[in-house]
């Protein structure tokens, strides 16, 4: 049987050949392009240390199990969480219980173990092992143009015809409105973002913490992708902030608003917010603006605000160790605060 053991910088390239294996050439390159960032220089790594768990058979690697370590908040207590990503098992060592193997090994190591937007296998091997499966992060999706309802596999006659007949609610969903607080482009996000998240935490029974540190890690600092950044500001303070980025796909262009905070309670700041996005998305020419979110709140406002729940295959799974929980604390997710942001999802 495999020995498991932390992975150390000469592990390098027998991991990089086996994720080309596994996953493919693109995915490697990818990965490649954010391993250092994504793994070495995330600030919550205990130690400065990346966590990766490594399957060796004596000068072999047939497995690893990579984690983005985090702060969990569970209402404002913290436990060491830790999303689990790029798990991997050597083709011909599949199905054979080195999964499971490395599962265990990560889960016993964290205070809380965490996925999110799983593959079918992992999901499968998450079930097996009864996760507790709190997903899917519900999808929601706002139209601006009549493009953002075309489909590749329709004629071009049905698209027309879809198009035409839902122009007119297109029109009224997308029409420009007013913006009742400030909301102001920012670079980096200063300290008083970790004042507001040490404000607002108690009121998210559970999310990850989104300190100043954390969130310039992801998403300033981040090599694969740039973000727009704009805080919600009421009486000279940050009183809240959405990431997001435009970009192409085969059916057209997206924006997607990637992750986002304010006080649940404050809606209007919130739908200040997803004004602002709009405006952003128009001006970058989308067809329409997606996101996901787990609070039940958010979700009220985006609905208002336009947005239209969609199927979500972002599967997410949560197990909490570090202190008790009882079995309902997984039925009652609707002030749990997840993003497309979280994980390493945005990819
Ligand atoms: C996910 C993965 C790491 C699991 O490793 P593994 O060593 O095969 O897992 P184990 O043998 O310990 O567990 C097997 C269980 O996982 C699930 N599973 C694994 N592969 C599966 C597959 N291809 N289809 C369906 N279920 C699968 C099943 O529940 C299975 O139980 P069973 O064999 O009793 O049916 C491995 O399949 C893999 O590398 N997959 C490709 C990469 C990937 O998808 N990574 C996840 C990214 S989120």
């Amino acid at each position: 049987m495999a020995d498991i053991v932390r992975y150390s910088p000469e592990d390098r390239r027998a991991v990089d050949a086996l994720y080309r294996r596994v996953f493919g050439h693109d995915s490697a390159d990818a990965s490649r392009l954010r391993w250092d960032w994504q793994y070495r220089l995330n600030p919550n790594n205990p130690g400065g240390a990346p966590v990766i768990w490594i399957a060796r058979e004596g000068p072999a690697i047939v497995g690893q199990y990579a984690t983005m370590p985090v702060r969990l908040s569970l209402g404002g207590r913290e436990v060491q969480g830790s999303w689990g990503m790029d798990v991997m098992v050597a083709p011909e060592r599949q199905r054979q219980g080195l999964g499971e193997v490395l599962f265990r090994t990560w889960d016993r190591n964290v205070g809380a173990s965490l996925g999110l937007g799983l593959s079918d296998s992992s999901y499968k091997l998450f079930q097996k092992l009864r996760w507790p499966d709190v997903g899917p992060i519900p999808c929601l999706v706002k139209p601006l143009t009549r493009r953002a309802l075309r489909r590749p596999e329709w004629p071009v006659g049905v698209n027309r015809l879809v198009s035409a007949l839902t122009l007119p609610v297109v029109k009224i969903v997308a029409r420009t409105r007013p913006l009742a607080a400030e909301v102001r482009m920012i670079q980096r996000f200063d300290d008083s973002f970790t004042a507001l998240w040490e404000e607002l935490a108690p009121k998210f029974p559970l999310a990850i913490r989104r300190d100043a540190a954390y969130l310039n890690w992801k998403y300033v600092n981040a090599p694969h992708v740039r973000y727009a950044i704009a805080a919600l500001r009421r009486d000279d303070q940050n009183v809240g902030y959405a990431v997001y980025r435009h970009v192409h796909e085969p059916r057209g262009r997206v924006t997607l608003l990637v992750d986002f905070l304010a006080d649940p309670a404050d809606e209007s700041g919130f739908e200040t917010l997803l004004r602002w996005v709009d405006r952003e998305a128009r001006q970058a020419d989308s067809d329409k603006i997606r996101t996901f979110a787990m609070h039940a709140g958010f979700r009220r406002v985006l609905k208002r605000s336009g947005y239209f729940v969609v199927k979500s295959t972002m599967e997410f799974v949560a197990k909490v160790n570090g202190i008790e929980v009882d079995r309902a604390f997984y039925d009652h997710t609707d002030d749990w605060h997840i993003t497309l942001g979280d994980s390493d999802q945005d990819r």
